[in-house]
């Protein structure tokens, strides 16, 4: 399980977490939805720690960190083999192949010889549908087979957690399916998965539990079926709505 216990984030005086609790279940899916500003991002952040949460208690399993102790580059190390992100823009090397992409992340965060890396990344290529493209460069790959990459990148690492930031809006809507079938496809694998989306219609269908952020704190959350047929704030309802009016 992953859990954040009054969890704070300023970037100078403008704070934008503003102490979230929440907790998710080893296995689980949750979609992560809300308005432009809302703090999505920071919040997905600050759990791999690209930003530092300045105060709030994260427990990933077995391993514990105080924010407002002192935070050594070993528990973040270990926060990062535990948590892998899938970012909005992709974020691969351009200068390296769609498989050195992959085997770098483990060279890197997991200390593996280019051997066993290479072996690890091949697997995972099968997994995203994209063994016969491995050898290419991004600039060779369209955007959905270019985040199918970032997602083998992810997967490769065997988090306990992957963090999807918006995965699909930075794609041509015809690449956008392509996508959403890879997350579908390892969801219920037995690693948890936190996604921001918009794709209400995914959310609704793959995820078990929807969480709507509000100026940086989660306004409301449930169930997704439930979430989405039976919206408690008038906030979220209005912006379900104004979503699927799109
Ligand atoms: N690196 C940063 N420096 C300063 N302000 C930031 C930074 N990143 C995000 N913010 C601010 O934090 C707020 C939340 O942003 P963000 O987490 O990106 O929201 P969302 O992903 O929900 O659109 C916004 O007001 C944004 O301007
Ligand atoms: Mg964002």
């Amino acid at each position: 399980m992953i859990e954040v216990k009054n969890w704070k984030k300023s970037f100078g005086s403008n704070q934008v977490i503003k102490g979230v609790d929440y907790r998710v279940e080893t296995g689980d899916v949750v979609a992560i939805i809300g308005a432009s500003g809302s703090g999505k991002s920071t919040f997905l952040r600050t759990l791999n720690f690209l930003e530092k949460a300045e105060e709030g208690i994260l427990t990933l399993d077995d391993i514990t960190l105080d924010m407002s102790g002192k935070i050594s580059k070993k528990d973040i190390l270990n926060v990062r083999r535990n948590t892998a992100m899938v970012f909005q823009g992709f974020n691969l090397f351009s200068h390296r192949t769609a498989l050195e992409n992959v085997m770098e992340a483990l060279i890197v965060v997991k200390k593996m010889n280019k051997d066993d890396a290479k072996k690890i990344a091949k697997e995972e290529f099968a997994r995203v549908g994209l063994q016969d493209r491995m050898n290419y460069y991004p600039h060779q790959l369209s955007g959905g087979q270019q985040q199918r990459v970032g997602i083998a990148r992810a997967l490769a690492l065997n988090p306990r957690v992957i963090l999807f930031d918006e995965p699909t809006s930075a794609l041509d809507p015809e690449m956008v399916g392509e996508v959403l079938d890879v997350i579908r496809s390892i969801s219920h694998q037995g690693t948890t998965l936190i996604i921001v989306t918009h794709e209400m219609a995914f959310a609704r269908d793959v995820a078990d539990r929807v969480v709507f952020f509000s100026d940086g704190v989660i306004l409301e959350e449930g169930p997704a079926k439930e979430f989405f047929a039976n919206p408690k704030h008038d906030r979220t309802r209005q912006f379900i709505q104004r979503i699927n009016n799109h």
